[in-house]
C-alpha cells in the first residue's frame, strides 16, 4: 500500500513519476479549482474515468476504491446537489464524509476563519470540497491547506466540477463537442456556472450565444478572454433570435442572492421561461439543462421532453465527482 504523501509534497515529487503515469500524476494530490487548469486530454481522461464510475455503480453500487479515505464537506453557502453528490460519490467509492452543510453550526459562527478552518479540518480528512460566497475562496484556502482543495463554488466566480459535468453531460448526450451551438439564457452575470463552462468550451470548436436581460449580460472581461482565444460569441435580448441553430441551451435561475436591489430581482426573475412552445421551435436533437435548482424558468411540463437533460445531468455529476475524488486521492 502506498504511504500517504502531503499534497504539498506531491506536487514536488510528480515530474519524477514514470511517463505512463502522467495523466493521473497531474491530478494526484491536486487542487481543483478553475476549469483553467484542464486541456482536451485532461477532460478525455476525466470522462473517461467517469465512465468507468458509473459502470461500476450500475454492476455493484458501492466498492472500496476509497476505502479509509475521509472527504470534509465544508459549504458556507447552500447547496442539494454539489453537497449530496459529493457525499454520495465519496461513500459509493467506500469512503466517509465529514459534513458541515451549515457553517453556522461550526466554529465559522465564533470568528474562525477560512486558512484556519481548512487547517483544522485537513487534520481529520484527506480531500476538502469548499463552497464560498467569495470569488478567490477556493484559491486562499488551498494556499493554507497542504491537502487537495476542490472549490465547490466560490461566489460568481467558478465552479468547475460544474461544468465539468456540464461538458460530460453534452458528450454523453450529443456523442460529441466540436460544431456545436451552445446556447446560455438567464442570469449570466452572476452565475457561476456559465463563467466556467464557457471557458471549458472555450477549447473547442464551438459557437457560444447569450442570452439575458441587459444588466445581467456576460462579465465583458470572460467574452474578451474567449474573444481573444478566437470563440465566436453573440449576444441576444430574446431566446427567438438564438433559438433555431441551438444544440444545447443551458438555461440558468436568476441569482436572487447576488442581487443589491431586490427590486431589481424582482422585475428580472421571470424574465425567460422555457415551455413545450419554446421547444416546438428547436432542434429535435437539442437537448435543454440547467445547473438546477430552477425557481421557474423552465416550466414542469418541459420534463417529459426527451430534449430535457438536466435531471440526467445531475446523475452525471455523481459519477464525474466520484472520478475526480479517486483522481485527486491518487487512486483513478
Ligand atoms: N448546481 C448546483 O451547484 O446545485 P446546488 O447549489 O444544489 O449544489
Amino acid at each position: 500500500m502506498a504511504t500517504f504523501v502531503p499534497a504539498n509534497e506531491r506536487r514536488a515529487l510528480s515530474p519524477h513519476l514514470p511517463l505512463g503515469d502522467r495523466r493521473e500524476a497531474r491530478f494526484y494530490g491536486k487542487d481543483i479549482l478553475s476549469v483553467s487548469q484542464f486541456d482536451r486530454d485532461d477532460l478525455e481522461y476525466i470522462f473517461g474515468v467517469a465512465k468507468e464510475m458509473r459502470a461500476m455503480v450500475e454492476r455493484v453500487g458501492t466498492f472500496d476504491l476509497l476505502k479509509g479515505k475521509i472527504l470534509a464537506n465544508l459549504f458556507y453557502e447552500p447547496s442539494t446537489r454539489t453537497s449530496s453528490s459529493f457525499t454520495s460519490a465519496m461513500e459509493r467509492l467506500g469512503g466517509s464524509v465529514i459534513p458541515i452543510n451549515e457553517v453556522r453550526y461550526s466554529s465559522v459562527a465564533k470568528g474562525e476563519s477560512l486558512p484556519d478552518t481548512v487547517r483544522t479540518l485537513e487534520c481529520y480528512a484527506d480531500v476538502i470540497v469548499l463552497r464560498h460566497p467569495e470569488v478567490g475562496a477556493s484559491a486562499e484556502a488551498a494556499r493554507y491547506a497542504r491537502k487537495p482543495i476542490i472549490n465547490a463554488g466560490d461566489g460568481i466566480g467558478e465552479h468547475p466540477t460544474q461544468a465539468l459535468l456540464d461538458l460530460f453531460t453534452i458528450v454523453e448526450e450529443l456523442g460529441r463537442v466540436d460544431g456545436l451551438t451552445v446556447t446560455m439564457l438567464g442570469d449570466l452575470k452572476y452565475g457561476r456556472t456559465v463563467h466556467s463552462l464557457a471557458r471549458l468550451l472555450s477549447l473547442y470548436d464551438v459557437q457560444l450565444n447569450y442570452v439575458s436581460p441587459d444588466i445581467l449580460r456576460m462579465p465583458i472581461e470572460l467574452v474578451e478572454e474567449l474573444k481573444s482565444r478566437g470563440v465566436p460569441q453573440a449576444e441576444y435580448a430574446g431566446l427567438e433570435g438564438a433559438l433555431g441553430e441551438t444544440d444545447v441551451l443551458y438555461v440558468t435561475r436568476v441569482q436572487k442572492e447576488r442581487f443589491d436591489d431586490l427590486g431589481d430581482y424582482e422585475r428580472l426573475k421571470g424574465a425567460y421561461v422555457i415551455t413545450p412552445e419554446t421547444l416546438s421551435a428547436a432542434k429535435e436533437q437539442m437537448v435543454v439543462m440547467h445547473p438546477l435548482p430552477r425557481v421557474g424558468e423552465i416550466s414542469m411540463d418541459v420534463d417529459q421532453d426527451p430534449r430535457a437533460a438536466y435531471f440526467r445531468q445531475m446523475e452525471y455529476g455523481l459519477y464525474v465527482r466520484m472520478a475526480l475524488l479517486a483522481m485527486v486521492l491518487g487512486k483513478a
